[in-house]
């Protein structure tokens, strides 16, 4: 009998995390791994950041905080929703995690009791069937493909609400697809919201500023279904965060008062100085930002270039994140060395093995037709990347 309780049984390790771990212990034996498998800026933070947390340091800023955060933090997210979303929250709606990460479990764990449905669209991003589990709800998924654009539609939505579904939960820019709702798409599904009042909506934002088509669209913005929208958002992806450990919910009172509550008894406040460094991130303008978001824009078109060129690979431009997402069934099936390709967790242990460039199979996205490679690296090493996995995936016959 196994001493752990069947809730940690039932949890998958994370696989990205574990694709990034193979990848650094191949590295570890003299192996050039080119690794595409993390979701990480490849930029360093920005200084006028660095500088307010060792300023922070400097002021012994380095006592427990507020559970849901500094107040000029919670004011400086108040005031970014407002001036770039146009939406309007108050200080008190806004409570400050160690990353969005921890943004979603709280929302998630607050909202959903056991048994009750969550909507995930698939592919998804890794955690969110996971501490769906944790909150012993079930997911249902809704399946897309590359032909949508991997975007669902109302009627797709209305199909799988039931009297039982508590949530939905979604990412626009998505990760790992990098599909971006626009305002007319959010608007179909919130009026499908506005039909069944009994569900909430976890509408993750952190990929808002790496978004090439347009000005970002939350479904916060429809007024009759705000109040069930729990925003996640936070600074890893926007500012090159993301080992500073910061994100946030911004929802109505009800629930941040729950997640303040829930984040209270598990770890408190996030560290004192990421929170300082979140504020100087906030109140310094978007400049930065745009120079990563330029720097992302022009690697998506290189790769999209180059794996368009690979025979058997099925890739969409993604509009926003820094993912592709490409449909790799034509592999499966077909053999080198005497290895056969079943699945796309196969194919991309094969790539790491052959190329020696880490990817993240699909079916920890919930979409087992395809492999994830994030290009947030160096240009160079990208066209490296994409040469020697075209060059391995030709040997298999
Ligand atoms: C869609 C999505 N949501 C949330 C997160 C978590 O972000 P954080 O690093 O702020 O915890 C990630 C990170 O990869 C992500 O891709």
């Amino acid at each position: 009998m196994s001493a752990l309780s069947n809730r940690i049984n039932n949890l998958s390790e994370s696989a990205t995390i574990k694709m990034a771990k193979m990848g650094r212990e191949l590295a570890a034996k003299g192996v050039d791994v080119i690794s595409l498998s993390f979701g990480e800026p490849d930029f360093h933070t920005p200084e006028h950041i660095k500088e307010a947390a060792k300023q922070a340091m400097d002021k012994n800023m380095t006592y427990y905080t507020p559970v849901a955060g500094y107040p000029d933090l919670r004011k400086a997210v108040v005031n970014k929703l407002k001036t770039e979303n146009g939406l309007d929250y108050e200080p008190t709606d806004i409570v400050v995690s160690t990353g969005a990460k921890q943004a979603i479990a709280n929302a998630v764990l607050c909202l959903v009791n056991p048994g009750e449905e969550v909507i995930i669209p698939t592919p998804y991003w890794v955690s969110y069937s996971e501490v769906v589990k944790l909150a012993e709800g079930v997911s249902v998924f809704i399946n897309t493909t590359v032909e949508q654009n991997f975007k669902i539609t109302p009627a797709q939505l209305e199909a799988a609400i039931t009297p039982k579904t508590k949530l939905f939960m979604f990412s626009s820019p998505c990760n790992p697809t990098g599909s971006v709702y626009s305002k007319d798409e959010l608007e179909g599904l919130a009026k499908v919201f506005e039909k069944n009042p009994h569900v909430y909506i976890l509408s993750d934002e952190i990929y808002e500023h790496i978004n090439y088509i347009d000005k970002h669209e939350s479904i916060a913005q429809f007024d009759y279904i705000k109040d069930r929208v729990v925003i996640i958002n936070g600074w890893s992806k926007a500012f090159a965060m993301t080992g500073w450990r910061i994100g946030y919910t911004a929802s109505s009172k009800e629930i941040a008062t729950a997640c303040d509550k829930m984040q209270g008894q598990i770890t408190s406040g996030t560290c004192s100085i990421t929170q300082r460094a979140g504020v100087a991130a906030y109140e310094g303008g978007l400049e930065t930002v745009l120079e990563m978001r330029k720097a992302f824009k022009k690697r998506r078109d290189i790769v999209y270039k180059l794996l368009s060129e690979i025979d058997g690979l099925q890739v969409n431009l993604p509009d926003g994140a820094f993912y592709f997402f490409p449909n790799v069934t034509s592999f499966f099936g077909k053999s080198y060395n005497g290895k056969t390709i079943n699945d796309s967790d196969e194919l991309s242990i094969f790539l790491l093995e052959e190329a020696h460039v880490a990817t993240v199979g699909g079916d920890s996205f919930g979409d087992p037709t395809s492999i994830r490679l994030s290009y947030a690296a160096a240009e160079d090493k990208l066209i490296e990347a994409v040469r020697r996995i075209k060059e391995a995936l030709a040997k298999l016959s």
